[in-house]
């Protein structure tokens, strides 16, 4: 009878183990993501580097991970910081994020896109860079935002006219960006979500 309920404690706890990944810091590590070789889907790989989980795009930048939801089988990472006095995101040498096409993950739908310090000729392109656009906002108030004051900027909204596996910056197009996941403009600017939300494909 022990003996029984030991194998039984055994296989359960290898069943789980085999499944999922252990918590990185506080946050959970739903499956099919994966923190290791023996745990959740090993193509569905994300970092615990010191105890902060992280995204790599395929360009080899991390992203810290907001948060996960397994339900809708989304998550959130940071976008790059805006570096301060300038108009330059830290990920532009690497051509901003740009996911990998061979692992399911893609860019979701529910992104708001700015882009900053575009030159001229990104504006003969339908881009909306009116006065009114969110950009003009997050130039006001948003954090590390100061330094695109005055530059041109345009934004997306809703995944218009980007692919799904990347926002790009360059020298000579924009050279900053942010996002704002599922924005709600009429909400004050300081309560809007930042972040990219990736989407991933289910594993079945
Ligand atoms: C905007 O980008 C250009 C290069 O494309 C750079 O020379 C300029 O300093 C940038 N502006 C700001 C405010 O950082
Ligand atoms: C640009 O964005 C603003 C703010 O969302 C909107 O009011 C305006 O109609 C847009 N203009 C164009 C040309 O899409
Ligand atoms: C991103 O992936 C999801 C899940 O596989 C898919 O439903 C969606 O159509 C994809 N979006 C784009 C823009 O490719």
């Amino acid at each position: 009878m022990v003996s029984k309920i030991v194998f039984l404690f055994i296989l359960v706890t290898q069943v789980s183990s085999f499944k999922f990944c252990p918590k990185c810091g506080n946050m959970d590590v739903p499956y099919p993501l994966s923190t290791g070789d023996n745990c959740g889907d090993p193509r569905y790989k994300i970092y615990c580097n010191n105890n902060v989980l992280e995204f790599m795009s395929a360009q080899g930048i991390f992203y810290k991970i907001l948060n996960i939801s397994p339900w809708t089988s989304k998550l959130v990472i940071l976008p790059p910081i805006i570096q301060e006095n300038t108009c330059y995101s830290s990920d532009l040498l690497q051509g901003g994020l740009r996911l990998d096409e061979e692992l399911p993950f893609n860019i979701s739908t529910r992104n708001t896109v700015m882009l900053f310090n575009c030159s001229d000729n990104i504006l003969s392109s339908p881009l909306n860079c009116s006065s009114s656009s969110f950009c003009r906002q997050f130039e006001d108030v948003g954090e590390g935002a100061s330094g695109c004051k005055g530059t041109l900027c345009c934004h997306f909204l809703k995944d218009a006219s980007m692919t799904s596996h990347r926002i790009r910056v360059r020298l000579g197009g924009c050279t900053a960006y942010t996002s704002v996941v599922n924005i709600n403009p009429n909400e004050p600017v300081d309560s809007w979500n930042y972040g990219i939300e990736l989407q991933w494909k289910p594993p079945f």
